[in-house]
C-alpha cells in the first residue's frame, strides 16, 4: 500500500534523528514544510519533500517521486492536499475510556457546589463506575468503547493509552484489561494498555485500606502480567486516595513483574506523588495541578513526562497545572484528554491543544509538541509515532482548507480534520 500525498500547504511537526522529546525553549520551535509532498509505503513514512525540489513531479499526467537511488510511478492512493495542512496524528497518552455508562447526574451535583472528593466520598466518583463496569460483560463494554474510539479518530488521535481502574476487583481488572486487548484488534488506532488496580478504596476496604493494597500487590499484579495485559501500572496517589507508601509497595512489585510506573500524581495537593513516581523511573507523572520547586527539582535530569490534563482540570474546574514555570525551567511536558465518565467526558485532542493556549498561555508550537512528540514518549511510543519523520508510522491527518498550523488550537471547538492515514492506510474522512 501506498499513498503519496502532494501539494501540502504545510507538513508539520518533522522531526530527525529519533528525536524522543522536546523540552524547556526547544518546545518553541517547530519543524514545518511548505508547499510539500509526503509519501507512505506499507505502515511507514517512506519520504517527503518540498514540491519545488523537483523529486515529485507529474509527467504525463502521472506522479512520479525520486528517491536515493529509487523510483516510483505507481501508488495506491494520490491526495491533492491543496491549502490544506499534515500533521502527525495526536498520540493521547492518558486516558479511561472503556467505562459503563455516564456520570451526567453526579456532574449536576458538581454544578451545585460538591467537590469531586464530596461525590467520591458517597459513593459517586470511580465506585459508581466501578458498580456499572461490575455488572456490564465484555462484550458490552467493546461496544460502549468502539463509538468512542471511532469519535477520537475522526477527531485527529492516531495512538491512545486505555487504562483499567474500574473494575477494582481481581476479575473485574483482569475483566477490563482483556476488553482493551480486543479492542486492540478491532481498530486502527494503537492502543497501549495500563494496570490502574488502585484507583479508588472499594467501600468495603474503608479504614484498612491495606488490605486492598495487598490484593493489588499479591493477587493483581501476578495474573496482569502472567496474562501480558499491560506494560504500565498506575496509582492514583492523591489525597483521599492512595498514600505515597502504598504507592511505593505498588511501584515497587510492578517493577518486579516488569511493568513500569505511570502514575495519577498531585491532582489534589501536594502528594509526594511526584516524588515517588520519579524514584520509580515512572515513564509519566500526570495532572500536576500542584507543583511548585521541589517537584520541579525531582523532575530535572530524569526520563519521566511531566503530563497534564487539561480536560479535567477544565471540567471540574481547578487550578491550572504551572505549566510555563515547568517549561520555562527547562522541562518537557506532554499534554493527554484523560477521556473518562467523571472527570473529563471527552477525548478530544483538538480541544485539549486550544485548552494548552487558552489557559495555560502554551504557544502553538508548545501545544503541538505537548500533544504529539511528548505524549507519544508519555505512552512508550515515541520511536515509530508523535511526529512526521522517515521510518516513523505513517500516522497523519489532513486539515480541512485552514490557513496556518497556528489556526489549530485558536479555532477551539470545531474540528479540523478532513482525512486520517493510520499506520498507512487511509481510514475515514
Ligand atoms: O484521571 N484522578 C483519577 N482518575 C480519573 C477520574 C476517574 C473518574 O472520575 O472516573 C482522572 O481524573
Ligand atoms: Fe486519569
Amino acid at each position: 500500500m501506498t499513498i503519496l500525498i502532494v501539494n501540502i500547504k504545510e507538513l508539520v511537526q518533522i522531526t530527525e534523528n529519533h528525536v524522543k522529546m522536546v523540552a524547556g525553549c526547544a518546545m518553541s520551535k517547530l519543524s514545518t514544510l511548505k508547499d510539500a509532498w509526503l509519501l507512505t509505503e506499507g505502515a511507514g513514512i517512506k519520504d517527503f519533500g518540498r514540491m519545488s525540489e523537483g523529486r515529485c513531479q507529474r509527467k504525463d499526467g502521472n506522479w512520479q517521486v525520486d528517491g536515493d537511488g529509487w523510483q516510483m510511478t505507481a501508488f495506491d492512493q494520490v491526495i491533492d492536499a491543496t491549502g490544506r495542512l499534515v500533521f502527525p496524528s495526536f498520540c493521547d497518552s492518558h486516558t479511561h475510556l472503556v467505562y459503563a455508562g455516564s456520570r451526567e447526574l453526579e456532574y449536576i451535583d458538581k454544578i451545585k457546589g460538591l467537590s469531586y472528593e464530596e461525590i467520591a466520598r458517597r459513593g459517586g466518583g470511580i465506585l459508581n463506575s466501578a458498580a456499572r463496569l461490575h455488572v456490564a460483560s465484555e462484550d458490552e463494554l467493546v461496544a460502549e468503547a468502539l463509538p468512542r474510539l471511532e469519535e477520537i479518530i475522526r477527531l485527529g488521535t492516531g495512538a491512545v493509552e486505555i487504562k483499567s481502574g474500574y473494575g477494582l476487583t481481581v476479575e473485574d481488572e483482569i475483566k477490563m484489561l482483556r476488553v482493551i486487548r480486543k479492542l486492540q484488534g478491532m481498530t486502527p488506532l494503537t492502543i497501549v494498555p495500563t494496570f490502574l488496580g488502585a484507583h479508588a478504596v472499594p467501600a468495603g476496604y474503608k479504614g484498612h485500606q491495606g488490605e486492598f493494597v495487598d490484593i493489588v500487590i499479591h493477587e493483581m499484579i501476578p495474573r496482569v502480567a502472567s496474562e501480558q495485559l499491560a506494560g504500565f501500572i498506575d496509582v492514583f496517589c492523591d489525597q483521599g486516595f492512595f498514600t505515597v507508601d502504598e504507592t511505593d509497595r505498588i511501584l515497587d512489585a510492578g517493577m518486579k513483574y516488569g511493568l513500569r510506573a505511570k502514575i495519577h500524581a498531585n491532582e489534589l495537593g501536594y502528594s509526594g506523588g511526584v516524588q515517588v513516581g520519579v524514584k520509580y523511573n515512572a515513564l509519566s507523572v500526570d495532572h500536576l495541578e500542584f507543583v511548585g520547586d521541589k517537584e520541579i527539582a525531582s523532575l530535572r535530569n530524569t526520563g519521566t513526562m511531566p503530563t497534564v490534563l487539561p480536560g479535567a482540570a477544565f471540567f471540574l474546574g481547578m487550578v491550572a497545572s504551572p505549566v510555563r514555570t515547568m517549561i520555562d525551567a527547562g522541562l518537557p511536558v506532554a499534554m493527554a484528554s484523560d477521556f473518562n465518565p467523571g472527570s473529563s467526558p471527552s477525548g478530544n485532542m483538538q480541544f485539549i491543544l486550544s485548552l494548552a493556549s487558552v489557559r495555560y498561555r502554551m504557544l502553538p508550537e508548545e501545544a503541538i509538541h505537548a500533544t504529539t512528540i511528548n505524549s507519544a514518549y508519555a505512552m512508550g511510543i515515541s520511536n515509530d509515532y508523535g511526529s512526521i519523520e522517515k521510518g516513523k508510522k505513517a500516522n497523519l491527518f489532513i486539515t480541512k482548507p485552514i490557513p496556518t498550523y497556528e489556526f489549530m488550537p485558536y479555532a477551539y471547538g470545531s474540528n479540523k480534520v478532513d482525512e486520517v492515514i493510520l499506520n498507512g492506510k487511509l481510514i475515514a474522512r
